[in-house]
């Protein structure tokens, strides 16, 4: 890994997809990339399961030849086995290690986990200090602005502490884990965390249109800003955010036709990465989002909604793509020429 490329990018304004359980996988990176998005980063990998060798861990460790700019994500709540794992996970050659410290999901979280390091952030910190130096490559941590209720958050104290302890940079999901994914993200604590701390700050939530993603980046003075859930449904999103910070333009939103070409290229990409009904299956949750604003889009969703096999999936969209109104114009014009 190479720490200038790693500097220069995470300062250069990223559009970085985050970690995503179940979605951020080596497809969806790859697809995200292809839109614009600067840095991409895996799906949590739970260092026991990484440990034993669990494939699944295996798996979502595994990054392709065009993964360099892939963080992997890591969790866990003992700071020796984080450390042990942080080693191995370094081999497979992550642009960086991020560490999650902000998953509020009771079964992790309560077991010390994700966002339970925000329960005592002074173990958090020496967490990470281990962490960094157990590895060369550059390490970071994900978490959010406290674990909620309290008065005031612990985010900024925190920030400074975890500079201290060594970390590249820190991304803040501007919610509490009590919040879970409820409730606006209040972006005006990366603006404070940012205030007290030299590494780069990205702010995470509710980043949903390119113009949120110039409004968090002038808001709190952050170098970047992470993009998840509207990334599942429309990861056209980094390139009309990159259109917009690079050269203040609107891009056009995607046509009828690209919406269903990735729809094909998303389907069929899965289907070779985890066979079929499997890889039919995992694309699923993308699709209605991907076909938004299409005519008969509620029927399509429908029919493709149920289907396991790829070619009948293939075919409902050849179909689609067939009534639309561009490709009677293109058919009629074929016909007189
Ligand atoms: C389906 C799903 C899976 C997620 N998986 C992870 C994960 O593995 N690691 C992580 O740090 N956050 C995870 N998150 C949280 C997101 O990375 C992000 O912080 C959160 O969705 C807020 O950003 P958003 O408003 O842009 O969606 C997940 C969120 C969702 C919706």
């Amino acid at each position: 890994m190479n720490a200038a490329l790693f500097q220069e990018l995470i300062r250069k304004k990223p559009v970085i997809l985050a970690p995503l359980e179940d979605v951020s996988d080596l497809v969806f990176r790859r697809l995200c990339r292809k839109y614009g998005a600067t840095i991409t980063v895996t799906e949590f990998v739970n260092v026991e399961g990484l440990l034993r060798g669990c494939r699944n861990a295996k798996r979502k460790i595994a990054l392709a030849e065009d993964d360099q700019l892939t963080a992997i994500q890591i969790y866990g709540s003992d700071p020796t086995r984080l450390a042990e794992a942080a080693r191995f996970a370094e081999s497979a050659q992550p642009f960086y290690l991020d560490i999650n410290c902000g998953c509020w999901v009771p079964k992790i979280a309560g077991r010390g986990a994700g966002a339970g390091w925000l329960r005592d952030p002074l173990a958090m910190v020496a967490m990470a200090k281990m962490v960094v130096e157990s590895v060369s490559v550059p390490v970071t941590v994900k978490t959010r602005i406290g674990y909620g209720p309290e008065s005031d958050m612990p985010i900024v104290d925190l920030a400074r502490r975890l500079e201290d302890a060594g970390i590249q940079a820190l991304t803040i999901h501007c919610r509490t884990a009590q919040m879970g994914h409820s409730g606006a993200a209040d972006w005006s604590w990366a603006l404070r965390a940012k205030e007290v701390v030299k590494i780069p700050v990205i702010v995470n939530g509710d980043v949903k249109v390119a113009e949120d993603a110039k409004r968090a980046i002038e808001m709190t003075g952050c170098e970047g800003v992470m993009v998840g859930r509207r990334a599942i449904e429309h990861p056209w999103i980094f390139r009309e955010a990159r259109a917009l910070l690079d050269r203040n333009e609107a891009v056009a939103p995607p046509s009828h036709l690209e919406r269903i070409a990735l729809c094909r290229e998303h389907l069929v990409a899965n289907a070779e990465a985890r066979g079929e009904p499997y890889g039919v299956r995992v694309t699923r949750r993308h699709l209605a989002g991907y076909l938004k604003g299409l005519p008969g889009a509620a029927i399509l969703r429908q029919r493709l909604l149920v289907e396991d096999s790829l070619s009948t999936c293939l075919t409902i969209l050849d179909e689609a793509e067939t009534r639309l109104p561009h490709a009677v114009v293109a058919n009629a014009a074929a016909l007189t020429g």
